[in-house]
């Protein structure tokens, strides 16, 4: 524990510093993936799916092995963040139903929403640790209120 808070600290505060006045959607969410990737040691995958359809999620900015390109919101973790709008921690990704294995080595994962002040779901944020239970409750209250600080502002980029 004493670990994460002194990476979250670290992460805060490059945050900040890089994303100063920043308000493209895609330069906020290549930033973030990059920090979280290199800044949470108990990350081993980082990145963003974004809303580009009704009820689809396409893979954005991200660092680690290629994710999977499309998920739709019936399907995998992130699906059931999308569709339920509600941070998903899962200590053992083997039985959450229907999750969907990018990599072989992922043990557990954390999926939170990213949604604007207009509460319009832009995406999700999708993080995979290769440790069992590498997530919990401070990760996600940590990674909330950075991605309320990041997006709240941010209108979506998409044609519906
Ligand atoms: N495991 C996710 C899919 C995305 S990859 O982890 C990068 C899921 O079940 O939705």
């Amino acid at each position: 524990m004493i670990i994460k808070q002194a990476d979250y600290e670290r992460l805060t505060s490059r945050l900040s510093a890089l994303l100063v006045d920043e308000t493209d959607e895609i330069a906020i969410m290549s930033t973030m993936a990059c920090e979280l990737y290199h800044q949470l040691s108990h990350v081993d995958w980082a990145g963003f799916y974004r809303v580009t359809e009704p009820e689809l999620l396409t893979i954005g900015p991200y660092q680690g092995g290629h994710g999977c390109l499309r998920i739709d919101f019936s399907r995998g973790v992130c699906g059931a963040c999308a569709r339920e709008r509600a941070v998903q921690i899962v200590d053992d990704v083997e039985v959450f139903p229907g999750h969907i294995a990018c990599s072989s080595t992922t043990r557990s994962e954390l999926v939170l929403p990213v949604m604007n002040s207009d509460g319009v779901l832009l995406g999700v944020l999708d993080l995979d640790a290769d440790q069992p239970a590498a997530f919990d409750q401070f990760d996600a209250d940590r990674l909330s209120q950075a991605i309320a600080q990041y997006f709240s502002a941010i209108q979506p980029i998409r044609a519906f």
